[in-house]
């Protein structure tokens, strides 16, 4: 894996065409991971994403005694069956909430005990939301002030819950779902939200049953097992890849085997409504999930109205949207982005002060954002603020900038974008020292 530079340079110019391969998903890779390690026997995971994130989970599960073998994108895993070992270190989850939080629940029942911490932006981000459900499970879980290091205690057993989401995170109702396979008796998360429902579709192929019911999703206690998962590419690394060929003049990619399970393909409609070219095509299943082929083409956009219903399916494609929005004719209105203050930055300040940079002043009224359109009005020096997404939505504001953009803290795009950078070579973008 080639680590990007610490410096992106974005000298607009060049044109992006034809065929432009597209990373694992994260979201399926980390649950196929921990899956797996939980499993009885081998499982072998194709199409992994094999990015800094990915890369720490399976350090934590090998240390509790999952062996683990990389092979490109394919990933052979010896399970514990269900018996992990004590680490005997600290996890260390690197940059990864879904890591940290998934892996919480799926130990909390398991007999061994466990802390769990990662790097600084992790240690910032908030934990009561899992430890509340696990702990009504019967969980004896310690956490600094609401977040990481979380300490997992060796208890008495989980006993199953039903569950109602209090904030839209597929990252809570899966730890609780994982939880809940080392229960006693079922659980239920219910989640009016709509997040995306990854565990709830690869639980089966490991041969646990789930039932699925409008607004709701319930497991029974059961043993893992081995399986062999195919990982779709990844549909919000796409988007960047979308987003930069929209923005490039006289762009036209292909983007083959995306996954566009509609609980994150939201960003499609709004663009749709943004007057985007994206057409979707040969949709068909692998492993449980729906995965397409994607072409754009570079056009105007128009500035549009997200509502708080259709944020859940495209929650981490604001920071790139809020990129789209600035390049486009007439404002664009979010509504109901609160939950970006908790993803690897604060998403609503740290793109705030990257578009406030290149001269688009975004207005945030509670969780409501604004953003005025009209095109950037100059290029300069910005920060991704130790944030993946905020470093490639900006250097893609570099794409659509009328002066060079230089980002600075490229490298944090490791955690799940290897090639980004090399992907947008011909649009202008290049990795400095
Ligand atoms: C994820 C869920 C989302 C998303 C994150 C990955 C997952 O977070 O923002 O990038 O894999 O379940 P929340 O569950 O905290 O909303």
């Amino acid at each position: 894996m080639t680590r990007p530079a610490s410096r992106l340079r974005i000298t607009p110019g060049g044109v992006l065409r034809g065929h432009v391969p597209v990373p694992g998903d994260k979201s399926v890779t980390h649950r196929a991971l921990i899956c797996a390690a939980l499993a009885e026997g081998e499982s072998t995971i194709s199409g992994a994403l094999d990015a800094d994130d990915t890369r720490a989970t399976a350090a934590a599960l090998s240390s509790l005694g999952a062996g683990l073998d990389w092979h490109g994108e394919s990933v052979r895993v010896r399970g514990t069956a269900g018996q992990p070992k004590a680490p005997g270190r600290e996890l260390d989850l690197g940059n990864s909430g879904t890591g940290l939080r998934l892996l919480a629940g799926a130990l909390a029942g398991r007999g061994v005990g466990a802390v769990l911490s990662g790097d600084a932006s992790l240690r910032r981000r908030p934990m009561e939301r899992i430890v509340h459900p696990l702990t009504i499970m019967g969980a004896r879980i310690a956490m600094t002030d609401g977040h990481p290091p979380l300490t997992l205690q060796l208890g008495h057993g989980l006993r199953g819950i039903r569950y109602r989401l209090p904030v839209a995170s597929a990252q809570v109702k899966s730890a609780v779902l994982l939880a809940g396979l080392a229960a006693r008796g079922g659980t239920t998360v219910e989640d009016p939200y709509g997040t995306r429902d990854h565990t709830e579709r690869l639980l089966p192929e490991f041969g646990i049953p789930v039932s699925v019911r409008a607004g709701e999703v319930a497991v029974e206690p059961g043993r893992l097992r081995g399986c062999d998962v195919v990982v779709p590419r990844d549909f919000s690394s796409a988007a960047f890849m979308i987003a930069a060929a929209l923005l490039v003049p006289d762009s036209s990619i292909e983007l083959q085997g995306v996954g566009v399970n509609p609980t994150r393909t939201g960003l499609l409609q709004v663009l749709a409504r943004m007057g985007a070219r994206v057409n979707v095509s040969g949709e068909r299943l692998a492993g449980g999930e729906p995965v397409a082929d994607l072409h754009v083409e570079a056009g105007r956009l128009k500035g549009t109205t997200v509502s708080v219903m259709e944020i859940p399916a495209l929650i981490d494609e604001l920071p790139v949207l809020m990129v789209l929005a600035a390049a486009a004719d007439g404002a664009t209105v979010i509504e109901g982005a609160g939950e970006l203050r908790h993803k690897e930055s604060d998403r609503i300040a740290t793109m705030q002060a990257g578009l406030a940079a290149l001269g688009i002043e975004m207005s945030v009224d509670g969780e409501r954002l604004t953003i005025p359109g009209g095109g950037f009005r100059r290029g300069g020096d910005v920060d991704a603020a130790g944030d993946h997404r905020v470093a490639m939505s900006l250097a893609l504001a570099g794409l659509a900038a009328p002066e060079p953009v230089t980002v600075g803290g490229a490298r944090w795009i490791a955690t799940s974008f290897p090639g980004f950078a090399e992907r947008l070579a011909g649009a202008g973008v290049e990795a400095v020292a």
